[in-house]
């Protein structure tokens, strides 16, 4: 497929709605962002799921915005033509509007065009609201939202039964009023997923919520199987990369060990000969190490 040169832009996602299906994938560095963004993907989210799969936590709980903004940074120099949305980490949209403004303004100043924000009540509706006030873009994500795990009780698939059913449609309808410019849908059920789809005018984005909607994500290291903590069910793995690196640097480790690493003609360099070695100091004379 021939990549187009020109950048994603946040206009540009809102038009695909109904017209062409939406590939985002996460990324949080350079080189993997870089490999994302040439294979073609749309969006680029470097997710608070950096927490996981590249800094060894149990959750996503303990990522700091100094974290996010680090690696928004390596992520959005590796991204040419994808758009990049900086995903805002517990705590950074949660004390205050002043406080949240700010912490989005920095994923932009990192490199992002647009910043992810967990929830659709009302209370963060306005956060959101204030956000996109100054001029950043915000995708919201309702459904199972992994920064409210302890209130939630787990991961769970959400909006099951009328009652949460009603309350995810009645959310996604309040982030698009807002402005948001899409939603990730995340562990929903299938049906309402594709209703929601239906009922809002922006891209829905889904991971574990069915086929239906607008586009689909899913994080690098779960796609190419690289990350050997759990893996949920909606996860498709399109390769084992991370046994393949085990297998490289095993065959690596074992060439060094039996002295076949590096190899005298084309891995070593060269001059002068073992003699013009010995003539500097006379054969068998002691070298003395200069201080
Ligand atoms: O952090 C993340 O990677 C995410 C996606 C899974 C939507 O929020």
């Amino acid at each position: 497929m021939a990549i187009p040169a020109k950048r994603v832009t946040v206009p540009a996602i809102r038009a695909m709605k109904g017209q062409q299906r939406i590939g985002m994938l996460t990324a949080y560095d350079y080189p993997s962002a870089k490999v994302v963004d040439s294979a073609g993907t749309e969006i680029i989210l470097v997710g608070d799921s950096l927490g996981m799969v590249v800094l060894g936590y149990p959750d996503t709980l303990s990522v700091t915005v100094d974290d996010m903004v680090h690696h928004t940074r390596a992520a959005a120099r590796g991204a040419s033509h994808a758009l990049v949305v900086g995903d805002m980490p517990y705590l950074s949209y949660h004390v205050s509007i002043e406080e949240s403004v700010r912490n989005a303004g920095r994923f932009i100043q990192a490199g992002a065009h647009a910043v992810k924000v967990e929830g659709g009540k009302k209370r963060r509706i306005k956060t959101i609201e204030a956000i996109l006030d100054a001029e950043i873009p915000v995708m919201g994500h309702i459904g199972l939202t992994p920064q409210s795990l302890n209130a939630l009780g787990g991961f769970k698939v959400q909006g099951k039964g009328a009652e949460e059913s009603r309350r995810l449609i009645d959310e996604a309808v309040a982030l698009e009023r807002a402005g948001c410019f899409s939603i990730v849908l995340e562990c929903v059920p299938s049906e309402l997923a594709a209703f929601i789809t239906e009922r809002v005018s922006i891209p829905t984005i889904g991971i574990g919520a069915g086929p239906s909607c607008d586009g689909q994500v899913l994080v690098f290291h779960d796609l190419l199987g690289l990350y050997d903590g759990h893996t949920p069910k909606f996860v498709r793995k399109y390769a084992s990369l991370g046994d393949e690196m085990q297998k490289a640097i095993s065959a690596y480790l074992t060439d060094v060990r039996e002295g076949r690493f590096p190899n005298e003609e084309t891995e070593s360099f060269h001059s002068g000969t073992r003699e013009d070695l010995d003539r500097l100091y006379g054969a068998g004379a002691v070298v003395v190490p200069i201080k």
